[in-house]
């Protein structure tokens, strides 16, 4: 962990014990890949959009899941760098959800002292959705519970790429050596910079793949899969992958 994280987390939030969660064991920091609303959609005749609103739903549910157990940070994979290919109808609305999530929540997760952050090239966002996410960023800044990390036309390759360019570009400058260019100096020129790697990784609706997600930083993560579509997933079954990843042993290429 981070020596700035270091004595920041106490895991000491009352609903811990009620779920069967260890208190001493919750994971850092969560990170999510909230798939299969279009599915979800398909199989109730619905437009896929429909599946993308229901959706919006668990992450509320989930985000007060992991702030009532002591998660400090939860990154949620919203759009990928990829999802560009999908129909403009559909893009378009991706493009409104963020402001229709936090005209409906952000008042509450102020009030839960929710810190909103965004990872992903927000230059290749329209303007109204890059306007809502900076200014809940904004707002939300002094916050020091939750970090609710959207990722937003996030990649992890581009996001490899950039964080090379610029450490290239710092060495043609005669600001670093090739000598000095290390996993730390990677690891600070990704979005994530500052956060620990995610504990962590959850995917639903079955598929059992990354899909471009935190390639660099998820080297040593926990992956938890399920079946159940985003749009279904519930506060119990976020406990339950809770559970399951206290019952690992880490080891990091070491030994027990
Ligand atoms: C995840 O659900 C949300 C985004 C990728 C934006 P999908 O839209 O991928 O749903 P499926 O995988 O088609 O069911
Ligand atoms: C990953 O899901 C992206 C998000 C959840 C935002 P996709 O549905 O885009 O991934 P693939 O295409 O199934 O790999
Ligand atoms: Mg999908």
């Amino acid at each position: 962990m981070l020596e700035r994280f270091k004595g920041l987390f106490s895991p000491t939030k009352e609903h811990v014990d009620e779920y069967g969660i260890q208190p001493d064991t919750v994971p850092y920091h969560v990170a999510i890949i909230m798939d299969g609303n279009g599915r979800w959609a398909k199989k109730r005749g619905l437009p896929r959009i429909a599946g993308h609103r229901a959706g919006m739903k668990t992450v509320k549910e989930v985000t007060i899941a992991a702030d009532d157990i002591g998660v400090k940070v939860l990154t949620l994979y919203a759009f990928s760098t990829e999802n560009w290919k999908r129909p403009l109808q559909e893009v378009d609305f991706l493009m409104r959800l963020p402001e229709e999530f936090l005209a409906l929540e952000l008042d509450e997760l102020m009030e839960k002292n929710v810190q909103i952050r965004v990872i992903g090239d927000s230059s290749g966002l329209p303007a109204h959705t890059r306007k809502t996410v900076f200014d809940a960023v904004e707002k939300t800044k002094q916050n020091t519970g939750l970090i609710l990390n959207i990722a937003l036309n996030y990649g992890g390759r581009a996001e490899i790429i950039d964080a090379v360019r610029t450490i290239v570009q710092e060495v043609i400058d005669g600001k670093l050596s090739v000598e000095d260019v290390s996993a730390h100096t990677i690891e600070q020129h990704l979005l994530t910079s500052g956060l620990p790697d995610p504990d962590l990784l959850i995917r639903t609706s079955g598929e059992i793949r990354l899909s471009n997600f935190l390639l660099w930083q998820s080297a040593y993560t926990e992956l938890w899969f399920t079946d159940v579509l985003w749009p279904d997933f519930r506060r119990h079954h976020f406990f339950t992958a809770i559970r399951d990843y206290q019952k690992r042993g880490r080891r990091f290429g070491g030994l027990n």
